[in-house]
């Protein structure tokens, strides 16, 4: 062209498509407009009452659909769409419908012809817009996994300005291949709504004679791994119970993935989402509302933890598991620890002066110096027994609310981690439990005996060397990926150098 125009990219030819569709959404819905103004205007002098009711109703259908199709117009604009089959549909509509427009006269007895065929375009644009509606909904969920991904990308771009977090929230955050599973088992369950692994019924939910587990993860792979771990070291998998909760966005993925893996030896997976438990509210926990007023940056899926006795009101006891775990042994003797009137059954993590309260709380505030012993022994999160029935006679999530409120500014404790809200809450009701059930340190710590190893109950790969990342310890992944299901078709589209 002689204006020297540029070549038509790809970008530019789906601009171009999500135009027309726009324009073609216009288009009928300036004719709905037009036959919905025309038929109001034209019943106004018409005297008989029948036929004025049945106009009215036409032009009622005409502004509905109208107000439809310019909604699907405002999507197709923002979601650029690139459906040719729909532009076509679309195109050859508006073009019928200006063509019908143009033989509209001003005398009544032309109104017939029109009246049959403003009907049929009525149809056709209900079709059209139910046909489109399926396309959106899907798009639409596409979308927003889309926008996740840009904002854990910006999430880590922030963090790394930051320094601090920046090493914790790498660790945490998704690379590409987790996110590209999530969103393959999520347009597997839009195109296959079937595929989806069946609730748990409440009976086995809350069996108190069963043994139960709570996970807090969107990380699907990694919770596969800690259920098949479980269950393949288990004498009777079928008395093992598997609570999963994840982000609701997550929920879909989940249930495609245990679809179609469901839990060998009859044990029982029991999937939820967060937005489930709807005591969860600002009026009710500070920690939402800190959410909501942006004083809080991690993920509510960490703060679970602190709710077990209300996720669960009908058990006594719980396991939970964090998902960077691997288990090695049968976890029925950790379920019958006798915790003594304790409410959390932990393992410690000090030696000498390490890891003491003091490292992990405040104590030049008063609050801090005055309620705790610097010398204290923390202890970890990854496994713990939680006994529910004391939790909710020692009140533990109350003093849990409190702490947090005192926390608001971050004076007690540095924001946005959760270990140390759990030493203040179970301070004096934590049991140690024998070492060997929770073996730390293998996300970080390359020196850690064979023995210890073999001999864990549990392996935890806290730090920053997940297992399912590239930097993952040479030494340390093949424990964990021999639990990896390989032969998932999913996990080979996805390039998992597992
Ligand atoms: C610790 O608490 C004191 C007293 O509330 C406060 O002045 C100080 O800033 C806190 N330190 C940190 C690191 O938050």
């Amino acid at each position: 062209m002689a204006g020297g125009r540029p070549i038509r990219t790809m970008n530019g030819v789906r601009s171009f498509f999500t135009d027309r569709i726009f324009l073609s959404f216009l288009s009928t819905l300036l004719f709905l407009v037009a036959i919905s103004f025309l038929l109001s205007t034209k019943a106004t002098t018409r005297p008989h009452p029948i036929q004025s009711v049945h106009f009215d109703l036409i032009r009622r259908q005409a502004s509905d659909h109208a107000a439809l199709v310019s909604a699907y117009a405002a999507y197709s604009r923002r979601l650029k769409i690139d459906a040719s089959r729909q532009v076509r549909l679309f195109s050859n509509l508006a073009s019928s419908l200006s063509e019908l427009a143009s033989r509209v006269g001003s005398d009544e007895d032309s109104l017939h012809p029109v009246e049959k065929e403003a009907k049929d375009r009525v149809k056709l644009a209900r079709q059209l817009v139910s046909e489109s509606k399926e396309a959106f909904d899907t798009q639409i969920k596409i979308q927003k996994l889309r926008d996740t991904i840009f904002s854990v990308n910006e999430q880590l771009h922030r963090a790394r300005k930051l320094g601090d977090l920046s090493s914790q929230i790498a660790a945490s955050s998704t690379p590409k291949s987790l996110h590209c599973l999530a969103m393959r088992l999520m347009e597997h369950r839009i195109l296959h709504p079937e595929d989806a692994l069946p609730s748990t019924s409440d009976s086995i939910a809350s069996d108190p004679s069963l043994y139960h587990y709570a996970i807090f993860s969107e990380n699907i792979i990694a919770v596969s791994v800690v259920v098949n771990s479980v269950i393949r070291n288990a004498a009777d998998p079928s008395r093992h119970v598997f609570h999963v909760v994840t982000d609701p966005m997550y929920l879909p993925a989940m249930q495609v993935w245990f679809a179609k893996r469901p839990p060998t030896g009859g044990a029982h997976v029991d999937l939820h989402s967060t937005d489930e438990y709807t005591f969860l509210d600002a009026s009710y926990s500070p920690v939402i509302r800190q959410m909501e007023t942006g004083k809080q940056e991690i993920s509510l899926l960490h703060y679970l933890r602190f709710y077990l006795p209300e996720i669960f009101p009908k058990l006594k006891r719980v396991i939970l598991l964090e998902d960077d775990v691997v288990v090695q042994k049968d976890l029925a003797e950790l379920w019958k620890v006798d915790l003594q009137g304790n409410v959390n059954g932990a393992v410690e993590m000090c030696f000498g002066g390490f890891r003491r309260y003091n490292r992990y709380l405040n104590f030049t505030n008063q609050v801090v110096k005055e309620r705790f012993s610097p010398r204290a022994c923390a202890w970890a999160y990854g496994v713990n027994v939680f006994d529910l029935q004391s939790w909710r006679t020692e009140r533990c999530t109350e003093q849990f609310h409190q702490y947090q409120e005192m926390n608001e500014d971050g004076l007690l404790w540095r924001p946005g981690t959760v270990l140390p809200a759990g030493l203040m809450t179970f301070y004096t009701t934590t049991k140690p439990l024998e070492k060997s059930w929770h073996v730390m340190g293998l996300g970080y710590n390359p020196s850690i005996s064979p023995e210890e190893i073999r001999k864990a109950a549990v392996l935890h790969f806290n730090g920053n060397m997940k297992p399912w990342l590239d930097v993952a310890m040479n030494q340390y992944k093949q424990l964990w990926t021999k639990y990896v299901d390989s032969d998932m078709e999913f996990l080979q589209l996805c390039n998992f150098g597992l």
